[in-house]
């Protein structure tokens, strides 16, 4: 009897797959019948699918996990750039990426008549990998029309690979790359200067060598400058890992900017900005002090100059001690320092700006109370206790808001400068001497 209920089971079960199994044939068969277009609609899609090789390492900017047995070469290259080199060499020169874009900023249509703009990329004994992906990503990834030419500047590399080999690769792509070569070691903001007096397009875009561009990212900028001439625009600047070369999207809460001594830093959006913005994140976030990150010529090319000058900063000693105030590589409200003047820039080098600010970096000095030490607490461009008046005949720095004079440390404290009221003496006498940039 139980047996006979097994073979029911049995039965039933294969009934079931043969019916499953006839189906699928009818299916298949009748899908055989199926016109062109209904064969159209299924098979491009999955053809796109799979011809769009996402499966090569860091394919759609994934992580490139290097296997055990090669951690020892791994580390050994790592040296070379500080960054995992092995990685960057596997990973595609046109690597895909995701599009990390805000809903609000993939259907933004924009101007056929934005601006075009050259593209300066600086770069010394970088590798080839990173390079060559930051040209690709530009080249695929900026309409065309909009895409003048690229212009690489090498600052005195001594690589051999980015001599001959870099001059015929660049040839075989499709817009136009120029190479110019410092004859010696320049520096960044020399050599991006040199690069943008070569440059033809309206509007000079100044790029890393070892970053990657991602869809749409050169639209919103140009039609930002297209707005205002005037406009120095930066973007959100996501983050690619020096471990694993994964695309990381960063945060339109934070924006990259250059400090006063063109470091790039990352700072957060300030609360206003957010306000301004109502909530509607495809607006650009505003500031003072970006650096110039994109211009336009010729004007702009004076700006950057311009720029590159008025960054020219001043010394700022007093006449009766002869010593130099001094940031004393102190952090934001810390006191600033009183120190002999070594003549070596540095922590002595001082900006004394149209707003008559004195900044060290992104502090500036600010007194909050009578006869009160002298801090350095972040900039707000809000004059107030952060205005010193520079009187180029008495030579006395004047505090606005006091109406005091900076003078020399008290006997107590001889590293720390205060405000005193004005007396005329030599201790409330300063001399601001300009360092140039190229000293
Ligand atoms: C990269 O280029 C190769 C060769 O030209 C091509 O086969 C591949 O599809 C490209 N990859 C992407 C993501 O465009
Ligand atoms: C860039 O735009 C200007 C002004 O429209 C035009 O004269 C110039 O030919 C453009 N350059 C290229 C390479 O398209
Ligand atoms: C320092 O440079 C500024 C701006 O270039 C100039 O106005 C000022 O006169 C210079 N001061 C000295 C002492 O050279």
């Amino acid at each position: 009897m139980r047996r006979f209920v097994y073979c029911k089971v049995v039965l039933t079960t294969s009934l079931v797959w043969v019916l499953v199994d006839v189906f699928l044939l009818l299916y298949f068969s009748e899908c055989n019948k199926c016109d062109d277009r209904k064969d159209r609609s299924l098979l491009p899609a999955l053809r796109a699918v799979m011809s769009r090789s996402h499966e090569g390492p860091g394919e759609m900017g994934k992580a490139v996990n290097i296997p055990k047995d090669d951690q020892e070469k791994m580390k050994e290259l790592f040296k070379i750039n500080q960054f995992n080199l092995l990685a960057s060499d596997m990973i595609a020169l046109n690597r895909s990426l995701p599009d990390v874009r805000l809903d609000g900023c993939k259907t933004k249509v924009y101007n056929d008549d934005l601006p075009n703009t050259s593209i300066v990329i600086v770069f010394h004994n970088e590798a080839w990998s990173t390079l060559l992906r930051t040209v690709h990503s530009v080249i695929n990834r900026s309409p065309r029309h909009l895409l003048v030419e690229v212009v690489l500047v090498d600052d005195a590399s001594e690589r051999e690979f980015l001599m001959k080999k870099l001059d015929n690769y660049v040839r075989t792509l499709e817009v136009p790359v120029r190479i110019l070569r410092m004859e010696q070691r320049s520096g960044l903001i020399r050599a991006r200067l040199r690069g943008a007096a070569a440059t033809t397009g309206q509007v000079i875009t100044f790029l890393d060598a070892h970053c990657e561009c991602t869809m749409g990212w050169l639209e919103p900028l140009l039609a930002r400058i297209k707005e205002d001439r005037t406009a120095v625009v930066c973007p959100i600047i996501d983050v690619i890992s020096d471990e694993t070369f994964e695309y990381m999207a960063g945060s339109d809460m934070t924006y990259g900017g250059f400090n006063w001594k063109l470091n790039f830093r990352w700072y957060p959006v300030p609360q206003r900005e957010m306000d301004r913005r109502k909530g509607d994140r495809t607006l650009p976030v505003r500031f003072g002090n970006v650096a110039a990150m994109f211009s336009e010529r010729p004007p702009h090319i004076a700006f950057l100059e311009e720029r590159a000058r008025s960054s020219t900063r001043t010394t700022i000693r007093n006449v009766e001690s002869n010593q130099c105030l001094d940031n004393m590589g102190r952090k934001e409200n810390e006191k600033v320092g009183f120190f002999n003047c070594h003549g070596m820039g540095g922590n002595q080098v001082f900006s004394y700006t149209a707003d008559k600010e004195i900044r060290t970096d992104d502090l500036c000095l600010d007194v909050s109370r009578l006869n009160g030490p002298v801090v350095m607490l972040k900039c707000h461009h809000m004059k107030g206790n952060q205005v010193f008046e520079y009187d180029t005949e008495r030579l006395t720095l004047l505090h606005v808001n006091s109406n005091q004079c900076l003078d020399m440390p008290l006997e107590e404290d001889k590293m720390v400068p205060t405000l005193r009221d004005c007396s005329g003496g030599r201790s409330q006498q300063w001399l601001l001497r300009n360092m140039t940039l190229n000293a």
